[in-house]
Parts: structure tokens; C-alpha cells; sequence
């Protein structure tokens, strides 16, 4: 692997975040939160961080940066079936990046559509943005240009590199996120109704935990935290051996649970000062938000950052996923590629089944497999519910069991930089070892329909 290193002391982190941090916090987790529950859901959602997510992450920075390896080879065993979760992660960011550019593609089109006005704000009823939006979803060749821009502007910050083009792309990028983040929470809690939506958000009612919501909470986390990805796998690999890896992640997973946690603030809120159901799903951030922005003073402004804020959230995270899936790609052709000739091949592959996720929402709306499921849903239901936590639970099993217990130790000490307690230890190691295969293995069982929980 190179031997490139971040610059910054913040370099890991900033992107590692950027990573995490991405449409799954802004689009997918409000909508989320309020179709299953509110209080309830998020309650799930954190507890699933804190004895899960977290655990994992620290896993994976540590496979990351003792391996210094891709994640096809960053599990370091000689029996082949630790080949499997690199291959599993390589899948499973090929098809997240296909869909993902698309999703990211529509933000980028509501920026561009806001600034030169062909999305006019103010207009009488919601159905009007419901139309703009179907409108989009209709054009095959509008998809198309905004799905191959962005992966062009991907491809640019890939190919200038990890310091000259993913770390400083982060570095600007996440500041200039959170500012547009609290900026808009503050707007949207002091609309009137914005206190009723803080409580719908923190009120517990455990009446609405059910299997399905559980299910929904685990496959959240893994999304939003990439766990399973391989991304902080490789982005780990970039990490100084000084630092702190338990500091970095608590970082990483504190920030991505923030953001998501904002974002709703920044969502409900709205919807809820206008009188709206929740219930629009992912048409939430895209239908139901700008029309409320075209009703509010300022919304004009607001709705330009907002857009921004998901471009640029999105950025930072298809820059991981191509990274990721070039970087796998590479080692699994034995460096017979450069790494801008492994770019451009796993770009133009994945945009190759991108034509066919944007035909999902169109002319290939009909076909469907499942019980009604587009392609879009399968491959997103196969990668985030399937696939990323079989990784994490290869995580879990390669920390816990495989890997020896004094070299688990002396990584986390980070070169004798780092004391570890014996309870953070304790702590690892019991949600490693068994807390989250037991968890990742019963969602999956209940999933296949082997079991009914
Ligand atoms: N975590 C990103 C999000 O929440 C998505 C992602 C998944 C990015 C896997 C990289 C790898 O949007």
C-alpha cells in the first residue's frame, strides 16, 4: 500500500467523519426517525452506536492501520475465508457508489435548480414539489447528467490524491458543514412548533420497538458509521501510529450521530410547524422541505444552504467509497493497475450499473422482484442490511477471536502514546466477542425469515 500518510493530526478524523457523515445522515435518518417512531427509533439507534457501532469502528481502524493493508488483505490469516469480507466490502461499496451518485446526483440538481430559480419557491400546495420531483424521476437524461457530474467530481478529488485531494477537500468541507448544520437547526427549532418536534424526537415510547424497527436501527448504524465498508479500513491505513485510535473514533462515531441527530432537528421541525405528516418518506427532504422553505422568511437562503449541505455531506462520502472500491480493486489485480487507471476502471463500472439504478425510477419501474421491490431497493436493502453487516460482524469475529490479544493491545497504546484501562478493554472485548455477532447474527437470521423474533 502507499506509504502516504495524513498531514494533519485531524487528517483521520475529519475524513473518517466525512465519510460516515453523508445522505444517510441527512436524507435517510430523519425520514427514518420519523417513519419509525421518533423517541423510540432514535433510542435503538444510539444504543446500537454505543454497543455496536463504536466497538466495530475501533476494530476497524485498528485492522486498518496494523495491516496497513486494503481490506482484501487486512485481515492477515492464510485461510482464504478471510479473503471474503474485503471481496463482501468491495461489493457492497460498489453498489452503495451506484445508487449513492444518483441520490447525491438529485441534491446537486435541487442546488443548481434553487440558485437559478427553475425551482420556484412559494408556490400554492406541496403537489407542486411533489411534481418537480417526479418530474426528475421521470427524466432518464436529467438523471443522467447530474448522476455523471457528480461522479466526475468524485473521480477529481480521488485522483489528486489522499492529501492533496481527499484530506484537503475534508478539511474545508466538514467545518463548513456543521456551520450550515447549526445554522439551520437554530432556524428550524425557533419555528413555532419547533419544541413539539424536539419532544416528539426525545419522547421514549417503547411501544413502538418492534423487530422491524430494530432491524432498521442496526442497518442504520452500519450505514451511516460505513462500517463494514472497508472505508475506514483504508482510511486507517493512512492513520500515523501515534495516534490515538479510541480518541479518533469516538470522534468519528460522536460527530456522525451528531449530524444525524441535527439533521432531524433541522427536518421535523419544519414539517412539523407546517402541519405535515411525517410519513412522506424519502420524499421528505426533497417534496415536503421545499415547500416549507418557499413559506418561511429567508427560506430562499435556506434552502441554497441546505442543498449545499447534502452536496457536499454526499461528497465526502463517495470520495470514501471510490477510494475504497479502487483501493480493493488494485491490490486484488496485484498492483498490475496504477492507482488513476484502478480509479477510472471502478468509476466507469459503477456508473454502468448507475444507468440501470436511474432506469429504476422510470423506465424500469416496473420491473420489480421481491413483492414490488425495484432494483434500487434490493441492491440498497442487499448492501446495508445484508452485506455491510456481515462485515461488521467479520470485524467483530477477526478482533475478538483471530487476531492476538497482546497485538490488539499494543495498537490501541498507539506506539506507547496511549494507556488503555482495563474497563475500556473489557468493554471491546465483550462487545467484540459476543454482544455484536450475537446481535448482527439474530437481525440476520430474523431478516432471511429462518427465525421470527
Ligand atoms: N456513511 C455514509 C452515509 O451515511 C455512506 C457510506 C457507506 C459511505 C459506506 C462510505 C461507505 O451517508
Amino acid at each position: 500500500m502507499s506509504s502516504n500518510l495524513w498531514k494533519s493530526k485531524l487528517g483521520f478524523i475529519l475524513a473518517a467523519s466525512g465519510s460516515a457523515i453523508g445522505l444517510g445522515n441527512i436524507w435517510k435518518f430523519p425520514y427514518m426517525t420519523s417513519q419509525y417512531g421518533g423517541g423510540a427509533f432514535l433510542f435503538l439507534y444510539l444504543f446500537c452506536v454505543i454497543v455496536i457501532g463504536y466497538p466495530l469502528l475501533v476494530g476497524e481502524v485498528l485492522i486498518g492501520r496494523s495491516s496497513r493493508k486494503s481490506p482484501l488483505h487486512a485481515y492477515e490469516s492464510k485461510n482464504m475465508f478471510w479473503r471474503l469480507p474485503g471481496i463482501a466490502a468491495f461489493i457492497a461499496t460498489f453498489i452503495v457508489m451506484s445508487y449513492y451518485m444518483v441520490i447525491a446526483g438529485w441534491s446537486l440538481k435541487y442546488l443548481v435548480a434553487t440558485i437559478t430559480g427553475s425551482l420556484q419557491f412559494g408556490l400554492e400546495n406541496n403537489s407542486d414539489y411533489s411534481d418537480f420531483f417526479t418530474n426528475l424521476l421521470g427524466s432518464y437524461s436529467s438523471l443522467l447528467l447530474y448522476t455523471f457530474l457528480f461522479f466526475i467530481l468524485t473521480m477529481y478529488f480521488v485522483i489528486k490524491g489522499i492529501n492533496s485531494g481527499i484530506e484537503k477537500l475534508n478539511t474545508y468541507a466538514m467545518p463548513l458543514l456543521f456551520i450550515i448544520l447549526i445554522v439551520l437547526a437554530v432556524r428550524a427549532v425557533t419555528l413555532e412548533g419547533g419544541l413539539e418536534a424536539v419532544e416528539y424526537l426525545f419522547k421514549l415510547d417503547f411501544s413502538k420497538i418492534n423487530t422491524t424497527v430494530i432491524i432498521a436501527a442496526l442497518g442504520q448504524s452500519f450505514f451511516s458509521l460505513s462500517i463494514g465498508s472497508g472505508a475506514i479500513i483504508i482510511y486507517a491505513t493512512y492513520l500515523n501510529g501515534k495516534e490515538n485510535i479510541l480518541k479518533s473514533s469516538t470522534y468519528t462515531a460522536g460527530l456522525d450521530t451528531l449530524v444525524g441527530i441535527l439533521a432531524a432537528l433541522i427536518v421535523i421541525p419544519i414539517v412539523f410547524s407546517f402541519g405535515h405528516d411525517l410519513s412522506q418518506g424519502p420524499g421528505l427532504t426533497f417534496v415536503t422541505l421545499p415547500y416549507m422553505f418557499g413559506n418561511m422568511v429567508g427560506g430562499f437562503i435556506f434552502a441554497i444552504l441546505f442543498f449545499a449541505l447534502l452536496v457536499v455531506a454526499a461528497l465526502t462520502s463517495t470520495v470514501a467509497l471510490l477510494e475504497v472500491t479502487s483501493a480493493i480493486c488494485r491490490d486484488a489485480v496485484k498492483n498490475k493497475l496504477t492507482r488513476n487507471q484502478s480509479i477510472v476502471v471502478v468509476s466507469v463500472s459503477t456508473f454502468a450499473l448507475s444507468l440501470l439504478q436511474m432506469g429504476s425510477f422510470n423506465v424500469l419501474g416496473g420491473f420489480t422482484m421481491f413483492g414490488g421491490m425495484t432494483i434500487f431497493d434490493v441492491t440498497d436493502y442487499l448492501a446495508s442490511n445484508i452485506l455491510l453487516p456481515l462485515g461488521g460482524l467479520a470485524t467483530a469475529l477477526y478482533v475478538g477471536y483471530i487476531m492476538p490479544k497482546h497485538k490488539v493491545i499494543q495498537e490501541l497504546q498507539s506506539e506507547g502514546t496511549t494507556n488503555v484501562g482495563v474497563k475500556t478493554m473489557l468493554y471491546l472485548m465483550t462487545t467484540l466477542k459476543y454482544f455484536a455477532p450475537v446481535v448482527v447474527i439474530m437481525v440476520m437470521l430474523s431478516i432471511t425469515g429462518l427465525v421470527k423474533f
